[in-house]
């Protein structure tokens, strides 16, 4: 394993910023990361994990070493009457992982297909699309404690998900390397087509029985055609969560902007779609130097090509302050800042 000393990330970030690392370093198997803890040099410095670099945005240089997780493997390691059980080192890719377990017909990841980044990262933010979040699948997580190199074992209950959250964010940051990723994957699907876009897609698409492969399929679809591919134009997907407000507040601003777009949840709260609140206030389509937000989702902030962390960061914040100052709404930041 080498030692990169300023080692460029430009290339490990989808939103393409160019920043370094003062130290880098790529893992493969669980030894080598256990070998670069033990470096006393590296004692005492910050740390960060790096799947896909598609969850984060640099807005300077990382003093510290970064380790790059490419570990790899996929196993089916038991399975009963209803489930697989299908293990997934914490370097694979994602959407290739979702496509193994399509095709060898475990269900319950299908709607999650063609999200970026590694199987690693996924617990980290509960990763969700289209109805469906990785608590909804997910058995139990190996991670290594960056602390005394020791590996612990994380059931469902202990990663504590929710709606982009996982403790991985909160009590335990920066405290973990997350190196496996084991789920519980149904023998006969459970079809969720509840979010109204995919229903539509499957119409166009001709589909008369429903499967595991065609919701995939639609999924691809939909998310080809509003979010930005990051292999061409930088971005790091939603930039902001979709912020939950009390019903009474949103019935207040029902009344003054009839078109809101909300959903209930299962609580007193109401989820604001924050693309909606960011278009509203013009934000969309609009570009400030190489730093921009997205023509067909106003969720997503872009690098055109050599904007800076913090001209993008700058944006987020005038776009927060805009949201807040006409809707009395916080966003906040769903991408990790570095
Ligand atoms: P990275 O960006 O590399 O890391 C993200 C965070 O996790 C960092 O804090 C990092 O330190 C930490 N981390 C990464 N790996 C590990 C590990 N093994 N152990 C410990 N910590 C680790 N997200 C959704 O939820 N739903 C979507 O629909 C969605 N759509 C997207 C669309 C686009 C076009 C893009 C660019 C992003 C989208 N995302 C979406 C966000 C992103 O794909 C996910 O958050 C993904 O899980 C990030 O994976 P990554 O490997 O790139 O993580
Ligand atoms: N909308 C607008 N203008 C916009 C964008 C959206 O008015 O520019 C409104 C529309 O009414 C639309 C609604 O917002 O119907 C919802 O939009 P969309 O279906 O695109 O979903 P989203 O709420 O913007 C969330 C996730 C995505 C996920 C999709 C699909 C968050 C923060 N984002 O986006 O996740 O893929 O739903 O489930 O929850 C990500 O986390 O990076 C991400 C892309």
């Amino acid at each position: 394993m080498i030692l990169h000393e300023n080692y460029s990330l430009k290339k490990l970030n989808t939103f393409g910023i160019n920043a370094s690392a003062q130290y880098f370093a790529e893992f493969t198997n669980i030894g080598e990361v256990q070998e670069i803890l033990s470096q006393q040099a590296l004692f005492g410095m910050p740390k960060l994990i790096l799947g896909g670099g598609s969850n984060l945005l640099f807005t300077k240089n990382f003093e510290g070493v970064i380790l790059k997780n490419n570990l790899k493997g996929i196993e089916l390691i038991k399975e009963d009457a209803d489930f697989y059980f299908v293990k997934a080192a914490a370097g694979e890719v994602w959407h290739e992982f979702v496509m193994h377990c399509i095709v060898a017909g475990y269900a319950g990841l299908e709607n999650l297909s063609l999200i970026p980044g590694c199987v690693g990262a996924s617990p980290m933010q509960n990763i969700g699309a289209y109805g469906v979040e990785i608590k909804d699948s997910f058995y139990e997580l190996e991670a290594l404690l960056i602390a005394d190199k020791t590996i612990h074992t994380f059931s469902n209950a202990a990663c504590r998900f929710g709606y982009r959250e996982s403790v991985f964010k909160h009590e335990l940051k920066n405290q973990y390397i997350i190196t496996s990723v084991t789920f519980k994957l149904r023998k006969q699907p459970v079809f969720n087509t509840s979010y109204g876009a995919i229903e539509k897609e499957l119409e166009e698409m001709g589909v008369k029985e429903l499967s595991i492969q065609a919701i995939s399929q639609a999924v691809c679809n939909i998310r080809r055609s509003k979010l930005p591919n990051p292999a061409e134009i930088g971005n790091a997907g939603s930039f902001f969560k979709n912020p939950e407000i009390l019903k009474v507040q949103y019935e207040h601003l029902k009344n003054k902007f009839p078109a809101i777009v909300g959903y209930d949840l299962e609580n007193v709260n109401v989820k604001l779609a924050a693309g909606w609140l960011i278009e509203q206030c013009g934000w969309k389509g609009k570009t400030f130097g190489d730093a921009g937000v997205h023509k067909l989702q106003a969720l997503v902030l872009i690098n055109y090509g050599n904007a800076e962390g913090s001209e993008i960061m700058e944006l987020s914040q005038n776009i927060m302050d805009s949201v807040k100052e006409k809707f009395e709404v916080e966003l906040e930041r769903e991408v990790n800042i570095i």
